[in-house]
């Protein structure tokens, strides 16, 4: 079977079946192409509750269909493969996070939205890349306590200088895997090009970039800009979404090593068997969860 053939399959099926798939902006770009909605983690969530289908199927990894069953949780949501998880997302357990905000009672907990639904339930308000900064200006709170990537963290410390920050060493695997010599190498061998990275990576690489963003915000950035070069600094998916979508353009991945396997582990088959009910896994949350962890996603909204 060609990949046209299993792409018209899927679409059939979807139709059939009522779904609405939904594709992180990291997928293949087979995915992108038959899916409904394509974004980053937020967009995603936020795009599923207005859909009409019953079904949602997340192509995507676990902390992004867990995001869409609070929001919707009334909606049977699946994700196409079970074994993609976010590393930065298990890092940090509820029980340590609640130790730690006994400790400091006085801080506001910001949860990363690459965090589980158990943990979120702890925390007092969710942000994702792209609304954090604002989010945080928004806060009454000046104490401000981040999770789980410190180096988000440190960037939105950055950008509220009146605020203090408490950070713990949790983080995105393959962003804070960029270091300085990669830019180098990368802006020696395309000196015409602009650098565009995502806050995951290292603040000593953010300091070199010309754009700090989402995935989303790289995205809206590079096209709109008129420059004609530029190093992407965030999963490899997004210079080759980039290229598809600028052929007059030239997108050049910052490392070869920018690649998120568990991003990369759902396939277009996976999908096809999910939509068949013969793969994929329906996300289960007990009441209290869905009760406690959709607090810190509606201030959120209300704040976003
Ligand atoms: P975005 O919210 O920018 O899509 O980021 C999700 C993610 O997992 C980045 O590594
Ligand atoms: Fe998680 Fe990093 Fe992969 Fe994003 S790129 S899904 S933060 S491991």
């Amino acid at each position: 079977m060609t990949i046209a053939e299993l792409q018209q399959a899927v679409l059939e099926k979807k139709k059939e079946t009522d779904t609405c798939i939904l594709a992180h902006s990291y997928q293949a770009r087979e995915i992108i192409e038959i899916a409904d909605v394509v974004g980053d983690s937020f967009a995603l969530a936020k795009n599923a509750l207005d859909r009409p289908e019953q079904t949602m199927l997340m192509c995507g990894v676990r902390f992004m269909a867990e995001g869409v069953k609070l929001l919707s949780p009334e909606k049977r949501v699946v994700l196409a493969n079970p074994d993609a998880g976010c590393p930065m997302a298990e890092q940090m357990d509820k029980g340590i996070i609640a130790q730690v905000k006994a400790a400091y009672p006085e801080y506001t907990v910001v949860a990363y939205i690459n965090t589980t639904a158990a943990l979120k339930t702890v925390c007092d308000v969710c942000v994702t890349s792209s609304s954090a900064v604002e989010i945080v200006r928004k806060l009454p709170n000046d104490k401000i306590l981040f999770i789980p990537d410190c180096n988000l963290g440190d960037y939105v410390a950055k950008q509220c200088p009146e605020k203090t920050f408490k950070l713990l060493q949790g983080g995105c695997p393959i962003h804070a895997a960029v270091d300085v010599k990669a830019v180098s190498a990368a802006t020696d061998a395309h000196p015409k090009a602009l650098v565009l990275v995502h806050p995951e990576c290292r603040p000593e690489v953010c300091a070199l970039a010309d754009y700090v963003g989402s995935t989303a915000g790289i995205m809206q950035y590079a096209k709109a800009s008129s420059a004609r070069e530029f190093i992407i600094g965030t999963e490899n998916a997004i210079a080759e979404h980039l290229q598809y979508e600028c052929p007059e353009k030239r997108f050049y991945p910052l490392t070869k090593e920018l690649v998120c396997k568990n991003m990369k582990v759902t396939t277009l088959m996976d999908v096809y068997l999910a939509l068949s009910t013969q793969g994929g896994e329906e996300i289960r949350l007990d009441p209290d969860t869905l009760r406690e962890a959709r607090v810190c996603i509606d201030k959120m909204i209300a704040l976003g």
